[in-house]
């Protein structure tokens, strides 16, 4: 069973779905982690990301492993690599692509199937896990969201919102698995909130609706 988080960038994703796994002592799945360790297979193999078919390879020979907070790239920890302005980018690229989607989908169902999770991401509850009894769509003005990257990253606030302009569009436009809201999800803008705000409020639905 899965609750599932989505949302864009910098709407406060990662840091609600851990903590929220952590108050109802669930797991914690990072979908956007397995699309970065993708692209960053793909740069270590001087593929371009924007080549489908040699993206779609690369997504379906991968070994990526969740040990709590590390992640493993055939074996490697890649927890910093993964997270470096480059493979952001690829990252955005890589995840166009309808074969690379396959193959990462049928991976985060096989996880989700054995416990329960609280998974992020942008297609959890769209097309992950459509069954899931709790959706969350988490939003945040662009501007909010671009000055949490810069105090994360120390970059240039301006220059942080043009890049992610470019990814909430690739993300929102591409055919398969784009970011949308489910039918059945609660919105909630983290805007004005604070972490413990939200968290409250998601565990508080988990609870009224018997999942925890
Ligand atoms: O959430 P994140 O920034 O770590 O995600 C990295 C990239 O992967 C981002 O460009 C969007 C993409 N992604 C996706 O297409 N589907 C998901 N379920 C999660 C992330």
């Amino acid at each position: 069973m899965v609750i599932a988080i989505d949302g864009p960038a910098g709407a406060g994703k990662s840091s609600v779905a851990r903590a929220l796994s952590d108050e109802l002592g669930f797991t914690y799945l990072d979908s956007g982690a397995m699309y970065r360790c993708v692209a960053a297979a793909v740069l270590m193999r001087d593929l371009d990301p924007g080549d489908p078919e040699s993206a779609t390879a690369v997504a379906e020979s991968i070994e990526i492993d969740f040990d709590w907070d590390r992640i493993s790239l055939d074996g490697d920890q890649v927890d910093q690599l993964i997270r470096t302005p480059e493979v952001t980018e690829a990252a955005s690229r890589v995840s166009v692509h309808p074969g690379v989607r396959a193959a990462l989908v049928t991976e985060q169902r096989r996880l989700i199937s054995r416990g329960r999770y609280v998974a992020e991401g942008r297609d959890i509850g769209t097309v992950v896990s459509p069954e899931s009894p709790l959706k969350v769509f988490l939003t945040a003005t662009p501007e909010e969201r671009a000055r949490r990257r810069a105090l994360q990253t120390g970059g240039d606030a301006d220059q942080i919102l043009l890049a992610q302009n470019e990814r909430d569009r690739r993300d929102s436009e591409r055919e398969v698995g784009a970011l949308r809201v489910a039918e059945d999800a609660v919105e909630v803008d983290t805007t004005d909130r604070s972490l413990d705000e939200v968290v409250a409020v998601i565990a508080g639905l988990a609870r009224g609706r018997g999942l925890a």
